[in-house]
């Protein structure tokens, strides 16, 4: 099992490139099974999600190449087995994402239940509850999703849905869905996240009629047939968030090429009240620090909020900033696993429920921690970078799921970090 190895206490300075975004890729992966046209896909990270999701659609029969720069071609034109198995459900709950394509295209799918996993239980009652609203008729049984649709009924037919939170996969099987389904489909308390936006986008450049997306309201009029298209993934605000915290905390400079601070607001609004420096350049993000910041709460909302994604790695900046800070995290019922690893290099945390109280300053020293989540894992490897001495970072296979060559990217900004293999 990969290990990381960080001997803390440098500042980082240089030039990031930020990658294609994970929760971005994976929808837009699923959205070329709504055609039996070839779909071609660039800026897709390198990410062990990818890979599990490539080869889950694979299994239904599309053929996918991918070439060393990050583009992926993709066709569904052969697609002959709508099913997504347990085996490689259990390992990446987006695999979920392949329920409303398969049903809106083929009029029938198996997809494994995603079961929980560490941050909480994540149910998908909302994705059933949307798709029912559809017609799609949906029975559960040995840990599976079956899907088809009502005797007679060609296609799923458009709906007014309004889920009873917001979700984010959910508003994406929903948009897939309603791209295909017959007339009219809005979604009310959609979520806004710019991966929803992006996937929109591919969505319509597939011949998709959809309006409002990157609101709470979107309106999709469904069409008979999808063709291809070419499109770029997003650029990944949560890895991009990462860097800023990772310099922010460590003090330094750097240039996150390709990073949107338009889609991290409330991330860079808190880094300024620290004391860090962020500004917009032509092409990125370029971050200041000299390390001393100041503490900051802040509560984890839906987009535009604070993202919960990005809850672990701003409580990593907090530790080594001057300051009380209370950290509320309201979307995942259970994703401080982070806090008791961070104690074992010498923070002062307490929690209660969904509210982590953060005395800060507390001198951090290097010990070996645990990822238990892929967010979790990137707060380590911040916390890492600023104790003193050597830090180890165990299972780092979380880390992998989510973050393109992390440890590649933070050495090229001057970081002493190895990975080392049992
Ligand atoms: C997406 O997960 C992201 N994953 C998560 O990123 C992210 O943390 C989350 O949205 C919130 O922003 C992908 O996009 C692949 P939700 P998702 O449905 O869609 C509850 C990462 O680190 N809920 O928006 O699964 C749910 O339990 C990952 O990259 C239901 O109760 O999250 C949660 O409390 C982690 N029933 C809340 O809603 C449902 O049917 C929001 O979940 C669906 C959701």
């Amino acid at each position: 099992m990969d290990k990381l190895l960080i001997r803390g206490g440098r500042p980082l300075h240089g030039e990031v490139l930020i990658s294609g975004a994970k929760n971005a890729a994976l929808p837009e992966l699923c959205a070329a099974l709504l055609s039996a046209q070839p779909v071609t896909l660039h800026n897709v990270p390198r990410l062990q999600d990818v890979a599990t999701m490539l080869k889950l659609i694979r299994n239904m029969g599309v053929t996918a190449e991918r070439d060393d720069n990050g583009t992926v071609t993709l066709n569904a034109g052969a697609l002959n087995n709508p099913e997504a198995p347990y085996e490689l459900v259990k390992t990446m709950r987006a695999s979920v994402l392949a329920l409303g394509p398969l049903l809106a295209r083929f009029g029938h799918a198996k997809v494994s239940l995603p079961g929980g996993c560490a941050i909480g239980s994540r149910p998908v009652d909302q994705h059933i509850k949307g798709l029912q609203a559809m017609g799609a008729v949906i029975t559960v049984e040995n840990g599976y999703m079956n899907a088809s649709l009502p005797e007679g009924w060609k296609r799923l037919k458009g709906a007014h849905i309004t889920t009873d939170m917001v979700t984010v996969t959910g508003t994406e099987n929903f948009l897939m869905a309603a791209a295909l389904a017959e007339g009219e489909t809005v979604l009310e308390n959609a979520a806004m996240e710019p991966e929803i936006t992006d996937l929109a986008e591919m969505l319509i450049k597939m011949g998709a009629r959809i309006s409002g997306h990157g609101t709470s309201r979107i309106t999709i009029e469904g069409v008979e047939a999808l063709h291809g298209c070419e499109h770029a993934v997003v650029a990944d605000r949560i890895e991009a968030g990462t860097f800023l915290c990772a310099v922010a905390a460590t003090g330094g400079e750097a240039f996150l090429r390709h990073g949107r601070a338009d889609h991290l607001s409330a991330v860079i609004d808190k880094l300024l009240e620290a004391g860090a420096q962020v500004q917009t350049e032509e092409g990125g993000i370029r971050v200041r620090s000299q390390g001393r910041l100041k503490a900051q709460s802040f509560r984890t909302t839906e987009y535009p909020g604070f993202p919960t994604d990005m809850q672990a790695q701003f409580m990593a900046l907090n530790l080594v900033a001057e300051g009380p800070s209370m950290v509320t995290e309201t979307i995942f019922e259970n994703r401080f696993m982070h806090v008791n690893e961070m104690m074992r290099l010498g923070a002062r945390i307490t929690t209660d429920g969904r509210v982590a109280t953060v005395e800060g300053g507390a001198p951090l020293s290097g010990a070996t921690v645990m990822a238990t989540d892929l967010r979790a894992s990137a707060s380590l490897v911040i916390a890492g970078l600023v104790a003193k001495g050597e830090t180890l970072v165990d299972r780092i296979y979380h880390l992998d799921r989510g973050y393109d060559r992390m440890e590649a990217k933070l050495r090229g900004l001057g970081a002493d970090i190895e990975r080392v293999s049992q």
